[in-house]
C-alpha cells in the first residue's frame, strides 16, 4: 500500500457530505444496548441487527464507511454474503475496531488506559485480508476534580500513536479516537482545555512515531459542558468552542476529522455539527462518526418486532444518515 492510498482512502472517508456509521460495540457494549431495548444478546440477534443496519437501501448516499467490531467483519447475511462484500457493493468502506477496551492505569485511580497493542501487527494483517481499510482505537480521558492527569493522557496519546504506525505499515488509515467523556459535573471551559490538552498530545505522539498525518482521521469529542453540569450551552456556543480548540491543536494537513456522538441525543448531535459546518473556514472536513446517534432510534423500532418493522427501522437508519450528511454542509434544517 502506497502514501497515496492511504490518502485516498483517508479522504474517502470525509468525502463531500458523507460520514461514517460505528457499529463496532463490543459484545459487551450491544449487550447493554439490547437490554435496553428487551432483546437478548446472542450471536444471531447482533448479526441479524447489523444485517438490517448495513443493507439499508441507499445508505451509500451518505455513508462512507461503517465501523465493525471482529465478530461482524466475519459474518453474513442471512443468504451468505459476507458484510464486507455487502459494504463493497453500496460504495461503503469496511473499517475495523481494534482496540481491546480499557483497564484502569496502575496508580492513577479513576483513570483508564486503552490497551490492544500486542500481536496488533499480526491481527491487523489478518483484517487486511478479511477486506478492512481503516481502523479505530478508542481512548477514554475522564473528567474529575484530580483528573485527567499528564500521566494518563500521555499513555494513551502514546498507544494511539503506536497503533496508529501499525495501522499504516499495514495499509490501513487509522482512525484515532481520543474521547473526553461527558460525564461529570465540569463546565464547558474545563472540557475545552481537557481537550485542547490532550489532542497537543496526541499529535505530538504521532509525529514522535512518524505516523503520516495526510493518512490519518481524528475521531474527536466535541466541547460541551458535562452532563451534571448546570450551566447549559447554547447549539452555537459549543460549535464556536469545539472549533476553536481544534484550530488550537490540530494539524491543518489532517484529512478529516469526525464526531462522536458520546450520548448526545439524536437531534443535538446533528444540530452541533451543522452549527460547526454553517461557521466555516475550518481547514478540515468535519465530518460524523456517530454510533448511537445514529442508530438508537432505528434500534428501538427494530427491537420491537424483529422482522415486521424492519423496512420501518432501515428508513431511520436512512434517515438519520441524510440529516447528518446534511450537516456535514451545514445544509440541515432541523
Ligand atoms: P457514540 O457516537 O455512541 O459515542 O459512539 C461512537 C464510537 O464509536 C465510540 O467509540
Amino acid at each position: 500500500m502506497s502514501i497515496e492510498q492511504l490518502e485516498d482512502i483517508a479522504q474517502a472517508l470525509v468525502a463531500e457530505g458523507k460520514g461514517i456509521i460505528a457499529i463496532d460495540e463490543s459484545t459487551n457494549t450491544i449487550k447493554r444496548r439490547f437490554e435496553a431495548v428487551g432483546i437478548e444478546n446472542t450471536e444471531e440477534h447482533r448479526r441479524a441487527y447489523r444485517e438490517m443496519l448495513l443493507t439499508t437501501p441507499r445508505l451509500g448516499e451518505h455513508i462512507s464507511g461503517a465501523i465493525l467490531f471482529d465478530e461482524t467483519l466475519r459474518q453474513s447475511t442471512k443468504d451468505g454474503v459476507p458484510f464486507a462484500q455487502v459494504m463493497r457493493e453500496a460504495g461503503i468502506l469496511p473499517g475495523i475496531k481494534v482496540d481491546k477496551g480499557t483497564q484502569s492505569l496502575a496508580g492513577f485511580p479513576g483513570e483508564l488506559v486503552t490497551e490492544g497493542l500486542d500481536g496488533l501487527r499480526e491481527r491487523l494483517k489478518e483484517y487486511a485480508r478479511l477486506g478492512a481499510t481503516f481502523a479505530k482505537w478508542r481512548a477514554v480521558i475522564t473528567i474529575g476534580s484530580e483528573t485527567p492527569s499528564g500521566t494518563c493522557i500521555d499513555a494513551n496519546t502514546h498507544a494511539l500513536a503506536r497503533y496508529a504506525a501499525l495501522c499504516q505499515e499495514q495499509g490501513l488509515v487509522p482512525i484515532v479516537e481520543p474521547e473526553i467523556l461527558m460525564d461529570g459535573d465540569h463546565d464547558i471551559e474545563v472540557c475545552y482545555e481537557v481537550t485542547e490538552a490532550t489532542l497537543r498530545s496526541l499529535f505530538g505522539a504521532l509525529y514522535q512515531q512518524d505516523v503520516l498525518i495526510e493518512g490519518t482521521i481524528l475521531k474527536a469529542s466535541m466541547v460541551l459542558p458535562g452532563k451534571d453540569c448546570d450551566e447549559v450551552a447554547s447549539v452555537e456556543e459549543v460549535a464556536v468552542a469545539t472549533l476553536s480548540c481544534l484550530k488550537a491543536s490540530v494539524p491543518a494537513n489532517l484529512p478529516g476529522i469526525v464526531f462522536l456522538s458520546g450520548g448526545q441525543d439524536d437531534a443535538a448531535a446533528t444540530a452541533h455539527l451543522n452549527a460547526m459546518n454553517q461557521l466555516g473556514h475550518a481547514p478540515w472536513p468535519l465530518s460524523f462518526s456517530y454510533g448511537r446517534a445514529m442508530q438508537q432510534a432505528a434500534l428501538k423500532l427494530w427491537a420491537q418486532d424483529l422482522k415486521g418493522n424492519y423496512a420501518a427501522a432501515q428508513q431511520i437508519v436512512y434517515a438519520r444518515a441524510r440529516d447528518n450528511g446534511l450537516a456535514t454542509l451545514g445544509q440541515w434544517t432541523g
